[in-house]
């Protein structure tokens, strides 16, 4: 039986700790499917299209891409994940702050479709501390941005944030 895992985020932008998961993921599942949410895009940098092509050009030369697929959804995750006939969903936990939001929305998740699990994980220690909040942030004073995010993620807040 194929093992398959929703990986759930809004990946406005993809940066190198969603990358370290979903490296680590791809040892433990056989598809990953990267689950953009766009409920709030109108406050995105970047659009679903734009964020799935970001995605894709970052991973493309990793041995497992051709095991992940990426999509977009809308609504309740528990919802895609029923859609899609799948009952895990990845979160990667960087800190002990994350974990009371993380574990809310696991069991309010758990309460909404009990036959769906969480699975947590733990991105390596030299990550925890980037958040797509502190990569945005860099990007719109101009500050370096390679070792928080893949180059073609760099290249792309660097436009976005100079037009
Ligand atoms: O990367 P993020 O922003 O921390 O991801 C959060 C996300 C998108 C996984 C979460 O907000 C979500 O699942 N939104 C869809 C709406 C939903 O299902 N809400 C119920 C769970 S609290």
């Amino acid at each position: 039986m194929e093992r398959i895992a929703l990986y759930p985020g809004s990946f406005d932008p993809f940066t190198n700790g969603h990358l370290d998961i979903l490296q680590r993921a791809s040892r433990m599942y056989d598809k990953i499917i990267v689950t953009i949410a766009v409920n709030n895009s109108k406050n995105a940098v970047f659009s679903g299209d734009e964020r799935i092509s970001l995605i894709k050009e970052a991973i493309k030369d990793f041995k497992w891409a051709d095991r992940i697929e990426i999509e977009l959804f809308t609504g309740l995750l528990v919802n895609f994940a029923k859609k899609k006939n799948v009952n895990v969903l990845l979160r990667g936990v960087r800190q002990i702050s994350d974990f009371e939001y993380e574990f809310r929305m696991a069991l309010t998740n758990r309460r909404l479709a009990p036959d769906v699990d969480t699975v947590f994980m733990m991105p390596d220690e030299q990550l925890t501390f980037i958040s797509a909040t502190i990569v945005k942030e860099i990007a719109a004073w101009g500050g370096d941005l390679s070792s928080f995010v893949p180059d073609n993620v760099a290249r792309a807040l660097q436009k976005k944030y100079s037009s």
